[in-house]
């Protein structure tokens, strides 16, 4: 099935010179949705994966659709403020400032196989970012899923020790 016209491209959002890659469009669509998430969990399968961990808000209609799929658990990974647990964080750089994303401390155990899953690899911070956290936990990094790709914001260099799959590519 061929997805990519399935997602609708908006210009100059959310401020000009950005080519938005807007997926409502895709996951509105029941079969285009069940493909994406039925050929994530399959390119997932034979890696022995314990958890999806995935970063709100997108990530999560991904990555939860994925966990249940594969009969995995889901981990939600958060920004400050809202995990009621004790919690470990790691703090990245944005173009502007910084961002900072949370898990419970005690959402992974020591040498636990994790894939994670989100729509977009852009510059490659945020994943990176969400694959430190499950480290600092003890967890393993066993793949990155992803939707989409922006090639040009070269991703993969930042996260060239992690395993990556993407479903479509733009460049
Ligand atoms: C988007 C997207 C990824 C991230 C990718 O999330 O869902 O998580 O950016 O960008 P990067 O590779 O440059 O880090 P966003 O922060 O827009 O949050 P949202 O899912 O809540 O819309």
């Amino acid at each position: 099935m061929d997805i990519s016209d399935k997602i609708r491209i908006i210009e100059d959002f959310p401020k000009k010179g950005i080519s938005f890659k807007d997926i409502t469009t895709l996951i509105r669509d029941g079969e285009a949705f069940k493909y994406v998430i039925n050929t994530m969990a399959d390119n997932l399968k034979d890696k022995n994966i314990k958890y999806i961990a995935a970063p709100e808000a997108r990530g999560f209609i991904l990555g939860s659709a994925v966990a249940y799929a594969m009969g995995v658990g889901f981990i939600p990974i958060r920004k400050p403020g809202k995990l009621p647990g004790e919690t470990i964080s790691y703090e990245y750089d944005l173009e502007y400032g910084k961002d900072e994303l949370v898990m419970h401390t005690d959402a992974i155990d020591i040498g636990e196989r994790v894939a994670i899953v989100d729509d977009l690899l852009a510059t490659g911070g945020t994943v990176n970012a969400l694959a430190k956290i499950v480290e600092k936990a003890g967890g393993i990094v066993a793949a990155m899923e992803f939707l989409i790709e922006l090639e040009e914001l070269n991703g993969r260099e930042l996260n060239s020790e992690y395993e990556i799959n993407s479903l479509v590519k733009y460049n």
